[in-house]
């Protein structure tokens, strides 16, 4: 069974695609393997994979519109272990008839299940809003993930956001858990960083993950090769602390499998 992350946050420009794209290829790094799905009509995970999404037949519009098996959108990678759906919504048609199907709220959810035995994570982008598409994510979604950017805390859109989840839990994903804040472009010379951390780790405690994500020219230049940063600069500073984060997220799927053959 995958287990499904939505990253996703209503706050533009946080670092939630450079977190789908470099996590998927951290978990397939590990020989996980991934699917990542760009939710974004922006398309700016398929873009830093290589994927042009003009010239796409088949992405995620078909997957909401469910023309076609969802394995039909998925297209393979030059990582191994890892796929993607592409974003291929770039036109006003095209998204104008993505929100009308999904005012149905669990089509993405339903094309998911049935890759579910294909993959063991599936990573969802999602845009800046807290619009139809990223609801979609957190029906289809196990847990959310939610990047913050180490240079700006603002209570009130957490306390915004959080209450969206609290609305899709109520009304169609009561399982749906929040999987971590992510402290991402963190500078640590900068009196801010330090100042977001601690409101953050104050207000949510294990909530925030461990692995902080630097603010890192590697992370910030892979998009522009069409490939994920471990494989333009594996050693920097940035693609390091996404393999951190993968292996956070790894171990604890290690243990609630654990949990779960107990029970
Ligand atoms: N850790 C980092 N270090 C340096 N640059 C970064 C880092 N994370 C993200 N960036 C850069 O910051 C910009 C915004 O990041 P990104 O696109 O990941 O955010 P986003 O939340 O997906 O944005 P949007 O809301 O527009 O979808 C990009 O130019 C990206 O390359
Ligand atoms: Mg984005």
């Amino acid at each position: 069974m995958a287990y499904k992350i939505a990253v996703a946050s209503q706050k533009g420009g946080v670092g939630k695609t450079t977190t789908a794209v470099n996590l998927s290829a951290s978990l397939a790094l590990a020989e996980k393997e991934t699917l990542l799905v760009d939710l974004d009509p922006q398309g700016c995970a398929s873009v830093a994979l290589d994927f042009n999404q003009e010239l796409l037949y088949r992405g995620v519009y078909e997957i909401f519109m469910r023309n076609f098996p969802p394995a039909g959108s998925v297209h393979r990678t030059e990582v191994p272990y890892l796929s993607v759906i592409p974003s291929n919504i770039w036109s006003n048609n095209a998204e104008e008839e993505i929100a009308r199907a999904s005012i149905n709220r669990t089509l993405l959810a339903r094309s998911l299940e049935e890759l579910d035995d294909d993959y063991l994570f599936i990573v969802m982008d999602s845009p800046p809003s807290m619009s139809h598409l990223t609801v979609s994510a957190l029906v289809a979604a196990d847990s959310v993930l939610i990047p913050v950017q180490a240079e700006f805390y603002s209570y009130n859109a957490f306390e915004q956001f959080i209450r969206l989840v609290k609305t899709v839990r109520l009304s169609v994903n009561p399982d749906l858990e929040i999987e971590g804040f992510l402290l991402t472009m963190y500078d640590d010379r900068t009196n801010l960083a330090h100042e977001v951390e601690e409101a953050l780790r104050r207000r949510f405690g294990k909530l925030v993950f461990k692995t902080v994500i630097p603010r890192s020219v590697a992370l910030a230049e892979a998009p522009a090769r069409g490939k994920p940063a471990i494989f333009v600069n594996g050693r920097s500073t940035g693609a390091r602390a996404y393999l951190q984060l993968a292996n956070e997220l790894i171990r604890r799927q290690d243990k609630r499998a654990k949990y779960r053959s107990r029970v």
